[in-house]
This record gives structure tokens, sequence and C-alpha cells, in this order.
């Protein structure tokens, strides 16, 4: 092997992209809002991190690292009184900022503090971000940005691979043809959002028998939208459908031990009014579902077994390598401490990069 193609193998690798030691600084998923009552507290490990999290009187989710600053009792141990948390082994009591407002034995405060973490919660789920304060709004579904939206939980599974793998699954234009039978060929155009979105889309008209255009073939005529937009690397939304029903099936994953994957599939609709509104919601919701299921299934397999590697991509992969170029420009941490990594490429074009100029030539 010579010089060159060493450093172009070495190139290949990436600093972010499925790298299980880190994730892209953002919002993630934590626990479905109604698994969260007022009054509760409940312990989560959320990316090697341990946490606790709790729903106070006002109704408004907290979320505290997860050891007491006094003894480090777990605090998913204590008790939830009015908007703060007790800690159950000395009874200190934290507000919802994290700052000690009670210390019972010394009848005074201590000026220390816990470490609490932004959270908001959005189509059922509450959500957590992982930096201090939050630079993005929490994952949503472009078409629906300022639509108020009824959604319900899919499947929740796990995958031997990266949650990064498991996502380009939805622009790997190529596997469109061979596993899922589209009759059509497939090429996205790409848009990028902010630093932590994009946007892959294609347009597809006609095509004839594949089962997934046989499954919404009474409700199209003309034109199928696919769109796919990614948040933080981690977190998919895909839209597809006829020009007048989009179904919205967002994959929210995060990544666990090991570089595998958790995920838990959202279904997305928009509010409509009334009684009948909420029944075609529950219907279009249970059809969403369908849909997310044929995406989910015929991959199943490959997400077990694969060792990703992009040795010899073709055009057909070109949104994928934009995709690992996305994930690359992006903030990364580093898994269990969150801590800030530096992520970026030194000067120079890497081999993803040239890959990219070549095949737009
Ligand atoms: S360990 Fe929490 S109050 Fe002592
Ligand atoms: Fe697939």
């Amino acid at each position: 092997m010579n010089v060159n193609s060493q450093s172009v193998n070495s190139n290949r690798h990436t600093k972010n992209f499925n790298n299980p030691e880190r994730f892209i600084e953002g919002w993630y998923w934590a626990i479905p809002s109604h698994k969260l009552r007022v009054n509760q507290v409940k312990s989560l490990t959320l990316l090697g991190r341990e946490l606790a999290i709790y729903r106070g009187k006002d109704g408004k989710a907290v979320t505290f690292d997860a050891y007491c600053p006094h003894m480090g009792a777990h605090l998913a141990e204590g008790k939830v009184e009015d908007n703060a948390l007790r800690c159950f082994f000395h009874n200190w009591k934290f507000d919802a900022d994290g700052s000690c407002v009670d210390v019972p034995c010394l009848g005074e405060t201590l000026p220390i503090k816990l470490k609490t973490w932004p959270t908001a919660e959005k189509y059922g789920m509450i959500w957590i971000w992982t930096g201090k304060t939050p630079q993005q709004p929490l994952p949503f579904v472009p078409e629906l940005a300022d639509a108020e939206c009824d959604a319900a939980f899919g499947a929740r599974f796990v995958k031997n691979c990266h949650p990064n793998v498991v996502m380009i699954n939805a622009i790997d234009a190529h596997h469109f043809n061979t596993v899922h039978n589209f009759p059509v060929d497939i090429v996205f155009e790409r848009q990028e959002v902010n630093e932590n979105a994009i946007i892959f889309s294609n347009t597809t008209r006609g095509g004839d028998n594949s089962l997934f255009l046989k499954l919404i073939r009474p409700f199209y005529k003309n034109a199928v939208t696919y769109s796919m937009c990614y948040w933080y690397g981690s977190t998919g939304t895909v839209t597809v459908g006829p020009d007048f029903l989009h179904f919205h099936i967002m994959f929210a994953l995060r990544l666990l031990e090991g570089g595998k994957t958790e995920g838990q599939t959202i279904l997305i609709t928009q509010k409509r009014p009334g009684i009948h509104g909420w029944l075609l919601n529950r219907i279009l919701l249970w059809l969403t579902n369908l849909v997310g299921n044929y995406f989910a299934k015929g991959d199943t397999r490959i997400f077990q077994t694969i060792k990703f590697d992009l040795k010899t991509p073709i055009k057909a992969d070109l949104s994928i390598l934009q995709f690992i170029q996305h994930v690359e420009k992006q903030k990364a941490l580093a898994w269990g401490n969150w801590q800030l990594v530096m992520a970026r490429w030194g000067d120079g074009e890497t081999w993803r990069e040239g890959k990219v100029r070549e095949m737009n030539d």
C-alpha cells in the first residue's frame, strides 16, 4: 500500500459520524410525557449520563444530574414537593433551578447548586438539551412547524449499530430499489436548514406496482413527496405521501453504550377540529404507523450485523456522503460526561469532500 492510499483511507474515517464515544449537542428524547405524572420523579440514563427527572406541581418537567451534592444519594429516590425535589437521605431540598433551598438540620440553606438540563415537551415526549442553553428548537416536522399537532407512539426499538448509521437508511437512494422495490430512481435535493438540521427531499412522479405505492395508492393520483429532515444526526422526520395527504413519522434515536441505538417512533399529524377531527386523526395516525412499519421493516437484519464503512461510494450514495459531512461539522460532546470535544477537521480536503466534489463534477 502506498503512502497516498493510506492517507486516503485514514481520511475516510470520521470524528463524529458513527463514533460510539461522541454525539452531537442537541435535543434528545428522554421519556414519554405520560410516563411522568405530577409529583413523580424517575431515574434516567441518557447518552451515558445518569439523571433524575421530575414533574412539579406546575406541571413542568425538570432534569437534574442524578446524585445529591451532599453525599451522593440518587435523587430519583427523593420526593417532589411543590416544584422542588427533596433528597430521600438527609432531606436537602433543591428547587427547579437546582439551588439548595433547605437543609433541615441546619435550619438554613447552603450556596450549592445542582446541575440542571434544559427540558421541554413536544409530540407527547419529554426532550432534554445536552448543553447549557438550547441553540435550536426541539426537533419538528418542517411542514408542521407552526401547526398544533396530534401525536402517537409507534414502535420502540434497539438496533445493533450507531444512530447515524440507522439514519442514513432514509436517504440511501440505492437501497430503495433493491430492498424496498421502488420502481423509480430517487434523487435527493439537499437543503441545510441550520447548523443542526438538514433536509433531503425528492418528488417522485408515476411509479407502478411496488408494495409501498400500492399501500398509499388509494390516496394518491399524481405526485408522491418523500422528504427527510435530520436533527443532530440522530432524530429524523420522514414526510411521505401525495400532495393532499402527507404522513409524518419521526424516528427519535439516541446512542446506547457500545455504539448501539435506542429508538422511538413518533407518529404525527396536524390537529383537526371537533370530534370528527379527533376520530379522523386516530385513523390517520394508525395509517401513519403502517407506513412507518413498512419503512422500518425491510432493513432489520442489516442493522443487526452491519459494520459501516463506505469504502466504495457511487453516485447514488452522494446524499449519504453529504449527511456524513453535515454530522462532522456539528459540535460534538463526549458520551457519559457531555463535555465538548473538538470535532473539526484540519485544513485541506477530506476524502469525503473529494468524493462529493467528484460526483458533482
Ligand atoms: S445525600 Fe442527599 S441530603 Fe444527604
Ligand atoms: Fe430501508
